[in-house]
């Protein structure tokens, strides 16, 4: 859905979908470069990261299997709770793989954090991390994010698979969300 669509809604749109477009592009090559000649699992992160995922997964060149998580993040407010409980594992082993997380955003990085020493305590041989967007909070946190799209101001925002209480998801770009919406 085009974001004109929920103008109201919406005060500023921080990343347009050609921008988009164009740095998935450059991820993917990045990311094709640094795995050529090895075996990759992509592990998305429900439900957010899913156009991320679709996006990133065909623009790469290299042979990949992707498989998904859902871990319990925001609940339905927007503030972090660092509580982390997985909702749906990995149909996958990941023991002796390498996995690259594909995340929609770093915010506290609790989420990711958890997940990758999760995942690295299942034995996986190499976990790296992909966000296609990073807030300023991430830089605090112990977390290795190897590759990400755009960093952004600290503000809640929509779109590309982000919500806020499940709408918004299927925006084609990423927008600030009007505070009157959430107070
Ligand atoms: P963290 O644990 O604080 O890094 O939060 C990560 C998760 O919270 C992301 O995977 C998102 O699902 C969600 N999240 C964080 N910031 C936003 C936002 O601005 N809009 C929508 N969801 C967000």
């Amino acid at each position: 859905m085009d974001v004109s669509k929920v103008a109201d809604q919406i005060t500023k749109v921080l990343v347009t979908e050609e921008q988009i477009k164009a740095r998935v592009a450059e991820l993917a090559a990045e990311i094709d470069a640094a795995y050529a000649g090895k075996e990759l699992l992509l592990v998305g992160v429900l439900k957010g990261a899913v156009m991320f995922m679709a996006d990133l997964s065909r623009a790469m060149q290299i042979p990949t299997q992707v498989d998904w998580m859902a871990v319990s993040s925001y609940g339905s407010g927007t503030v972090s709770s660092g509580v982390v409980r997985i909702l749906k594992d990995l149909d996958a082993d990941v023991l002796g793989r390498h996995v690259l997380i594909v995340e929609d955003i770093v915010d506290s990085g609790l989420t990711l954090s958890w997940l990758a020493h999760n995942l690295t305590n299942r034995g996986a041989v190499s976990v790296k991390v992909v966000a296609l967007l990073r807030k300023p909070e991430a830089a605090k946190v112990d977390v290795n994010v190897e590759w990400i799209g755009f960093d952004l101001p600290n503000e809640f925002v929509v779109g590309y698979g982000l919500d806020y209480n499940e709408n918004y998801r299927s925006l084609t770009s990423v927008a600030v969300l009007s505070p009157k919406v959430y107070s």
